[in-house]
């Protein structure tokens, strides 16, 4: 076994496996946020640390070409120590969204992430078993836990299932965990990425009967769902209001994410909402106070409108409140 160049036990961070066995158990989702810069990670931490809530804080391909990766991991350090300077140190799971290659795993892990996600659900069948199995043996070396899919989501995942999701088929689930060793599997129920998950006049629904069937199959394992922003429709209102065009955006209901998070789900993905709190926030400075040009005039408001929707969700919605 290679020596990692930092493991990320030394940054204070934690692997998701007991979270999501405490959370499978407890009928509660962890809150995944993806964070790209300063003031996403700041109000993801001070609602965490608020409602006393575990988090994992997730880091895309993308958000590690913009935000460079050694920032990010000296940015998720400080986050371990932020949390417990505002009075409630949480535990903080550092968790690559959508790998796409091994080698982009592999990196993260030696850059110190706790958690990666292979994503093979474009790869035929057994195709996606062999890298998700590839990633697996290199990450339990190092007590890194891992993440597969099976099953498209539409939205990012459009390249190749166009504006459709393709289910993931139930029988193929025993198989998949058994044979690839992961962790904890990511599903296509309806959800998908993005803020126009429904076309008006859609019937807004995912496939609850779905989930019930894959959760047969694999009784208790950890089950996440991508694409689970709800895309309030205060926040669309605000951007609209204040210049912005965005038209038909609608996203998934509350109360259908509340039910998932009472069963196996225990990991639900949320960007695109947060996308939308820091929007309205700095669409409304601009547009009242066009005076201002101080950053932190704009970034404050939007980072405390970004706090308040994600203590929001993890009251009303994750239920992983005081699971810290
Ligand atoms: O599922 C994708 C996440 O929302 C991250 O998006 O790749 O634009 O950073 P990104
Ligand atoms: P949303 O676009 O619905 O927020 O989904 C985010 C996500 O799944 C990140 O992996
Ligand atoms: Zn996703």
């Amino acid at each position: 076994m290679e020596k990692i160049s930092v493991s990320y036990k030394e940054l204070g961070l934690v692997n998701s496996r007991e979270l999501f066995a405490k959370a499978v158990k407890g009928g509660y989702a962890i809150p995944a946020y993806n964070f790209n810069n300063l003031e996403q990670l700041q109000a993801i931490i001070m609602a965490c640390a608020e409602t006393a809530s575990p988090v994992i804080l997730q880091v895309s391909k993308g958000a590690r070409s913009y935000a460079n990766e050694t920032l990010l991991k000296h940015l998720a350090r400080g986050a371990v120590e932020f949390a417990a300077e505002l009075g409630t140190p949480v535990p903080v799971v550092l968790h690559l969204d959508h790998g796409d290659t091994f080698e982009l795993c592999k990196e993260c892990i030696e850059s110190g992430f706790s958690s990666v996600m292979i994503d093979g659900s474009h790869l035929p069948y057994e195709e996606n078993v062999a890298l998700t199995r590839k990633v697996v043996e290199y990450a339990h070396q190092y007590d890194v836990t891992v993440e597969g899919e099976l099953g498209v989501l539409a939205g990012i995942e459009d390249e190749v299932s166009a504006a459709h999701h393709t289910y993931t088929q139930p029988e193929e689930v025993e198989d998949f965990v058994a044979k690839t060793g992961v962790d904890s599997l990511a599903i296509s129920i309806g959800t998908s990425h993005g803020a126009f998950k429904f076309k008006p006049g859609e019937d807004p629904k995912i496939r609850l009967d779905i989930l019930a069937e894959i959760e047969q199959r694999i009784p208790g394992f950890p089950i996440v769902l991508h694409g689970a922003s709800s895309v309030p429709q205060e926040l669309v209102q605000t951007i609209n209001e204040h210049g912005g065009k965005l038209k038909d955006a609608i996203g998934i209901s509350e109360d259908q994410l509340r039910l998932a998070a009472k069963s196996a789900v225990c990991k639900i993905n949320i960007d695109s909402d947060g996308r939308l709190a820091m929007t309205a926030a700095v669409r409304k400075v601009f547009d009242e106070k066009p005076e201002e040009f101080d950053p932190r005039k704009y970034l404050g408001p939007a980072r405390d409108s970004l706090k308040k929707l994600y203590v929001h969700k993890i009251l009303n919605v994750l239920g992983s409140n005081g699971k810290a």
